[in-house]
């Protein structure tokens, strides 16, 4: 089989927590990838440098491969915490009012990325399959080109990508995009974000664009741009929720909401989760019934990330003042309506706490896909299934709203969308969570993360 080279700003081996845990989705995914195909996963270390050259940590766990460098300080102030978190996350999540456009960040994430190739090119093999993942890579397809790798190369963009009119906005926005070029293969979440990739590619380059195979063809390259949507890991999910882990977790769950209904949100916490929106609508549930604050409990767990940079911590303080808010003005001596909690959880553990609950919010503002999304449904006893309540701007949106069935659809930016949502889920008869419940799974079992990383393999092959 062929040897895979993945290339990430994180990588992770082992141990990889839930999808909302500090690494994300992505990370347990691209474990499983590399222990089918073998090869290496290159990236960073996550761990500053004490000096500018910053040696290269290999390490073999479980079966995979990881090689790893530490960047400078600087580096990660302009590459990580500036252009990716400060400038493109913000940007390609819509977010104009907190995007920074600072050249000093864009050439720091240009220079990483060079750093990047001059590391890695090394490691790869003639006939080696290169996969660059993510915003934070964008250029490095074109680097590696620069320094002769002919292999196919293809790139995965985990996030949404936002319409032309918004992209730009970006300076230099043509540079990027020229260097995508330079990829055999480019794979998006959904068809919205692909099909605004191509509009781009023919307004703004006036490339020969084929939207029904999605070939792009420019200054004598072409590339193919497709739709992949990443899916959970179905068999290690499962096996994780018939531990003994999950199992207490599901009891502690239980026990601690007695008669109430458990309803829960899982997210890094992030402004493009909606959370505070997502509290504001239930705050406007608790005003609308005020009977039914007893019905109730509300579990957010939100695991805090990119701390470093002040968007993030704006975040938190807003989120921690909403629900603090709510609690005052609604709590009893035996009773709090929403418990929020800063940190992550195991896969066995979120199971449990997924099972427990009869209703999972998640109802972010944009997101590239929501794997919560999916691992909610899947942690459900079929015979008695909860509902999840999904964002129309989650990517997971695309699979899951099953003609009017699946998920009950929520405008994550109305907290009266979201009360209603919430009493329709609390009253909702067994028979329709059934419905919805059968309308969903079998798209989150079969399209799974093995079979997104055999399509987008076999094509990146072709
Ligand atoms: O899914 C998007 C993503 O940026 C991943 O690339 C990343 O692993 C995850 O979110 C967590 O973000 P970070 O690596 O910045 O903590």
């Amino acid at each position: 089989m062929t040897r895979l080279v993945i290339i990430s700003n994180r990588v992770a081996v082992a141990k990889a927590r839930g999808a909302a845990g500090a690494q994300g989705g992505l990370a347990g995914a691209l474990n499983s990838a590399l222990k089918e195909h073998g090869g290496i996963w290159f990236g960073w270390s996550g761990q500053e440098s004490e000096d500018e050259a910053g040696s290269m940590n290999l390490q073999r766990s479980d079966g995979v491969t990881t090689a790893t460098i530490d960047l400078p300080g600087r580096d990660i102030d302009e590459y990580y915490n500036g252009y990716a978190n400060s400038t493109l996350w913000p940007l390609f999540h819509y977010r104009l009012d907190l995007t920074e456009y600072e050249r000093e960040t864009g050439k720091g994430y240009e220079r990483v990325n060079e750093r990047f190739a001059e590391a890695v090119v090394p490691l790869i093999e003639a006939d080696d399959l290169v996969w660059v993942h993510d915003y934070h890579l964008i250029p490095l397809g074109g680097a590696l080109r620069a320094r002769g790798v002919s292999n196919r190369i293809g790139f995965f963009l985990h996030i949404p990508w936002p319409p032309t009119r918004l992209f730009v906005s970006l300076p230099f926005h043509e540079r990027l995009v020229r260097t995508m070029l330079e990829y055999d293969l480019i794979g998006f979440q959904t068809s919205e974000w692909r099909d605004s990739f191509l509009h781009y590619c023919s307004k703004e380059l006036n490339a020969e664009v084929d939207e029904d195979s999605g070939t792009v063809r420019f200054e004598g390259r072409s590339v193919i741009a497709r739709t992949y949507p990443i899916g959970i890991d179905w068999d290690h999910f499962q096996t994780q929720g018939r531990t003994g882990e999950s199992r207490n977790a599901h009891q502690r769950l239980l026990s601690s909401s007695r008669e109430r209904t458990a309803m829960i949100g899982v997210d890094r916490l992030d402004y493009s989760k909606g959370l505070p929106e997502r509290i504001d609508g239930i705050g406007r549930f608790f005003d609308q019934h005020p009977d039914r604050v007893r019905d109730l409990v509300f579990i957010q767990i939100a695991p805090p990330s990119r701390e470093d940079v002040k968007s993030y911590q704006d975040i938190r303080l807003l989120l921690e003042q909403k629900t603090g808010q709510i609690n005052g003005a609604r709590s009893e001596v035996d009773l709090v309506p929403i418990r929020y909690v800063n940190r992550g959880y195991s896969h066995a553990e979120l199971f449990g706490f997924y099972r427990g609950s009869k209703i999972g919010l998640v109802t972010p503002l944009r997101d590239g896909m929501n794997l919560v999304a999916k691992e909610y449904v899947a942690a459900q006893d079929p015979d008695d299934p909860g509902v999840l309540i999904l964002s129309r701007f989650a990517g997971a949106a695309e699979q899951l709203n099953v003609n009017g069935q699946g998920a009950v659809m929520v405008n994550p930016y109305s907290p009266d969308d979201i009360s209603d949502a919430i009493s329709l889920a609390l009253d909702m008869p067994l028979a329709e969570r059934k419905a919805r419940y059968e309308a969903m799974i079998a798209t989150i079992r079969d399209d799974n993360v093995q079979s997104w990383t055999e399509r987008f393999c076999t094509d990146l092959k072709a």
